[in-house]
């Protein structure tokens, strides 16, 4: 990571991928035994990337759609493959579980990897329902297990720093954030069948269960959650409410989920001086406009900072000039208006506060960096993970209590 800025001294620097170095000549039976459940599309990244790790051993790999386990048994180097989870359990005997399944089954083949004794990395979000969430956590509380869930941001150096910034003062108060997802992308997966095939809606629901409520969340579990956990992050605490709308728009193909969510979540802060006030912050997900693509823009009374998972970009406000009392002119670029008497020179011309912002890099593979430190963490027997059970119980209520608040069209107030 490289933090560009004659400011360096300020920064916190955090560690990206390129520091971390590759666990060492373990020998085969030091390896760390991880079997992997769901080796779709992100379990086939999370079995490739597992395989750079010279300590890790995949003993098994599961999936119950052959085309995709033989991915999975290919991508492992030739791991054993099994359709069904309990008996890979059984069989493999995994100290470490990995599961990439739809979302409906992650309590089910959690708790089994739990009560079974491994520990586990299980994708985002951790479950279907809050409630569903509280039980993983506290079967993995009573048995000792250690838990992380994939809401990788949290390995992505360019977020430390950003979190880092906020705590020492650089953004001045946070006032707000706005984030959004925005693809131009139906996310339907094509069929390997004619739709009139008897087999075409099974495997439908199967291949496109993030498209039908009863598999899915919808756009705020698989795009939200790692956005919304940001912003967890950053303001230090959950939402204390959301308002929030949206619908199934645009594509008309049969799925139940939105195509496009908006919402507005609001925070509980204190100012420098102790005095409480509201953080507003919106996000927004489309599946037809990709144009602003995924980004979290933080704003605060001294600076802003724009975030993307590669480069993060923070602009020092003109403290002071935000508006400029001006008897004699409208100021350079923006409008005029008169008001008690005197002329404001508003500026609104969107780039005219920005100058040249200070860059911060960062080539690292954040979701290879999670899997490390879960690994490091397994090894080293520490439960205190980077995205632990309470993170992801957190994380879980906050993007379904907008699921709620679309499906009600009120406001519903955290914890859900
Ligand atoms: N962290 C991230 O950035 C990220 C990115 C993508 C997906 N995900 C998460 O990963 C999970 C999987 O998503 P995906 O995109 O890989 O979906 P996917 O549909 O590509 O893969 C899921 C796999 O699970 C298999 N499966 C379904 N039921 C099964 C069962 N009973 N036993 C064994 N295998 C079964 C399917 O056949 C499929 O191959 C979801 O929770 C998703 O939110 C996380």
């Amino acid at each position: 990571m490289s933090v560009n800025s004659g400011r360096r001294s300020f920064l916190k620097v955090a560690v990206g991928s390129s520091a971390i170095a590759v666990a060492g000549n373990a020998s085969q039976s030091q390896r760390l035994q991880v079997a992997v459940v769901g080796t779709g599309g992100r379990g086939s990244d999370l079995i490739r990337k597992l395989t750079t790790f010279r300590d890790v051993e995949i003993v098994g790999v599961c999936d119950n759609y052959p085309p995709h386990l033989e991915h999975g048994i290919e991508y492992s180097g030739g791991a054993k493959g099994y359709e069904n989870f309990s008996q890979m359990l059984e069989d493999a005997k995994p100290q470490v579980v990995v599961i990439a399944t739809p979302l409906h089954l992650h309590e089910e083949m959690a708790v089994e990897a739990i009560d079974f004794g491994a520990h586990l990395y299980c994708e985002k979000i951790l479950a279907f329902t809050v409630e569903a969430a509280k039980r993983i956590v506290d079967a993995a509380n009573k048995k000792g297990t250690i838990l992380q869930v994939g809401l990788q941001k949290r390995s992505n150096p360019i977020y430390e720093q950003a979190v880092s910034m906020v705590q020492t003062g650089m953004l001045g108060e946070i006032t707000a954030i706005k984030c959004q997802w925005h693809r131009n992308h139906s996310w339907r997966r094509p069929l390997p069948v004619e739709k009139r095939h008897p087999d075409w809606e099974r495997l439908d629901r199967h291949l496109n269960w993030r498209l039908y409520r009863e598999t899915s969340q919808g756009l705020m579990a698989e795009l939200g959650s790692h956005q919304m956990d940001v912003c967890n992050r950053i303001l230090g605490t959950p939402p204390k409410r959301v308002l929030a709308t949206g619908g199934t728009d645009f594509w008309r193909d049969g799925r139940e989920v939105c195509d496009n969510v908006f919402c507005v979540y609001e925070y509980d802060q204190q100012n420098s001086e102790g005095k409480p006030y509201t953080v507003r912050v919106t996000y927004s997900s489309l599946q037809n406009n990709a144009y602003e693509g995924a980004s979290e823009l933080v704003m605060g009374t001294q600076g802003t900072l724009f975030l993307t998972s590669k480069k993060g970009l923070f602009y020092r406000e003109e403290t002071g000039e935000e508006v400029v009392i001006d008897a004699s002119s409208g100021g350079d670029t923006g409008a005029v208006m008169v008001t008690s008497g005197k002329t404001l020179g508003l500026k609104n011309d969107p780039w005219a506060h920005r100058g040249k912002p200070l860059e911060i890099d960062s080539e690292s593979d954040e979701t290879r960096d999670a899997l490390y430190s879960f690994i490091r963490k397994v090894q080293n027997e520490d439960r205190k993970t980077i995205c632990d059970g309470a993170v992801g119980l957190e994380n879980t209520a906050t993007v379904l209590m907008a699921n709620q608040a679309i499906d009600t069209g009120g406001g519903i107030d955290y914890p859900i």
